[in-house]
């Protein structure tokens, strides 16, 4: 299984592994991180999946959709390394994905 590696708020990396086909919001909830909240339950309405994804990571994954990119601008943490993570579908290609859960809305 592709691994993530997640860094908390307390600024404590993790390595988790997760499922190809599930959403990195999945992978992070389903391992036990309690405080990215995903109130939604990642139809993208809520912003509180909130990650920072690695600069130089950046490229790996594929452009902000217009929900994605509005939600975002609703969040006073937002930053060019702002993502929804449930909106980033986990597979083999994001295998050692760095992700840092933003600060809490
Ligand atoms: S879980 Fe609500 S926007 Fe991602």
């Amino acid at each position: 299984m592709p691994q993530l590696i997640v860094t908390t708020r307390d600024g404590t990396e993790h390595e988790v592994t997760g499922e190809a086909g599930l959403s990195v919001m999945e992978v992070i909830r389903d391992n036990g991180f309690d405080e990215l909240l995903a109130m939604c339950g990642g139809s993208c309405s809520c912003a509180t999946c909130h990650v920072y994804v690695d600069e130089d990571q950046l490229d790996r994954l594929g452009p902000l959709g217009p929900d994605e990119h509005e939600l975002l601008d609703s969040s006073e943490h937002r930053s060019e390394r702002s993502r929804l993570s449930c909106q980033l579908r986990f597979d083999n290609a994001l295998d050692g994905l760095r992700v840092t859960i933003a600060p809490e809305v």
